[in-house]
C-alpha cells in the first residue's frame, strides 16, 4: 500500500495525480488538519509529527510513504530515510523546471515559511538558479482559504494582490506553486495574472516517480482517505477539490 501524508487537504492535489496514473493501487491518504499548518511550525515539531503518521502508515501496511507536503518533505525527509525501512518520496519547490522556462531570468517562488527556511531550499536554488533573480513567496494565506473550500472570490483576489502582484512588477515570467495546497487556486491565479505567467506544479512528476516504484497492480486495490480533524468538513472539501475521489473519508485519532 502507499501511504500518503499532508498536512492537510492540499495533498489530494497529488493524490489525485497518483490515482489517475495509478487506479488499481491501494492507497491510503492522510490530512493532518488537526496539526495544519506546517508552515509555520518548527523542523522538530514536523519532524515528531511525521513520525507519528509514519508508524501509523507502516501499521497499515505502508511499503512505500509520499510526503504530499514541500513543508514536511524539506523538514523531514531525511530523517524519515535514515530511520524507516522503506522509500520515501518528498516534493519540493519546482526550481529545476522553472529554471529552464524562464526567458525573463526572474522567477517566483510561492511555498510555507518552513519549505522557504531550509538548507535543502537554499541548495536548490544554488544548483539550478544561481544566475536567475529568485524571488520568494510564504502565502499562509492561500493555505487557510484552501482549507476553508473558498477558491475564488475577493478573499482570494486580496491574497493574490498581495502575494503576487509585486513579484510580477519585479519581472518574474514563472511562478513555482511550492505547496501542495496552492494547485487548487490555479484557476483563480490564471484569471487573475497576465497571460504569459506560467506555473510550475510538480504533483504529476511524483505521480511519475510513484509509477516507477511500484509498477505492478495491487490485488484488490483500495483507497482510504483519513482526516485528523473533523471528518464532515473534510469530506465536503474532498467533493469540492476531487470529486473524482468519492471516497469517503473518516477521523483518524493519533496522540
Ligand atoms: N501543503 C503543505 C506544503 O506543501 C503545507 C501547508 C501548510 O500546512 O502550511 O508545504
Amino acid at each position: 500500500m502507499i501511504g500518503v501524508i499532508d498536512s492537510g487537504i492540499g495533498g489530494i492535489s497529488v493524490l489525485r495525480e497518483i490515482y489517475s496514473h495509478l487506479p488499481d493501487h491501494s492507497l491510503h491518504y492522510i490530512g493532518d488538519t488537526a496539526w495544519c499548518p506546517y508552515g509555520s511550525k518548527s523542523y522538530e515539531e514536523i519532524i515528531s509529527r511525521t513520525r507519528v503518521l509514519t508508524e501509523y502508515l507502516l501499521e497499515q501496511g505502508a511499503d512505500l510513504i509520499v510526503l504530499a507536503c514541500n513543508s514536511a518533505t524539506i523538514a523531514a525527509i531525511e530523517y524519515l530515510r535514515a530511520h524507516y525501512p522503506i522509500p520515501f518520496i518528498g516534493m519540493e519547490p519546482g526550481v529545476k523546471p522553472a529554471a529552464k522556462l524562464t526567458k525573463s531570468n526572474a522567477i517566483g517562488v510561492l511555498a510555507t515559511e518552513a519549505s522557504l527556511s531550509g538548507e535543502k531550499f537554499l541548495r536548490l536554488v544554488s544548483t539550478h538558479a544561481q544566475n536567475l533573480r529568485v524571488i520568494t513567496q510564504p502565502c499562509p494565506r492561500f493555505v487557510e482559504l484552501v482549507e476553508a473550500g473558498t477558491l475564488d472570490g475577493p478573499e482570494i483576489d486580496f491574497a493574490i494582490e498581495q502575494y503576487i502582484d509585486p513579484l510580477i512588477e519585479a519581472g518574474v515570467d514563472v511562478l513555482i506553486l511550492g505547496c501542495s495546497h496552492y494547485p487548487f487556486l490555479k484557476n483563480a491565479l490564471r484569471k487573475r495574472l497576465p497571460q504569459e505567467i506560467q506555473f510550475i506544479d510538480t504533483g504529476e512528476a511524483i505521480a511519475r516517480r510513484v509509477e516507477e516504484l511500484k509498477p505492478f497492480k495491487d490485488q484488490n486495490a483500495s483507497l482510504v482517505i483519513q482526516t485528523t480533524g473533523p471528518q464532515e468538513k473534510f469530506q465536503q472539501l474532498l467533493n469540492l477539490l476531487a470529486p473524482e475521489l468519492s471516497s469517503t473519508c473518516s477521523t483518524l485519532h493519533l496522540s
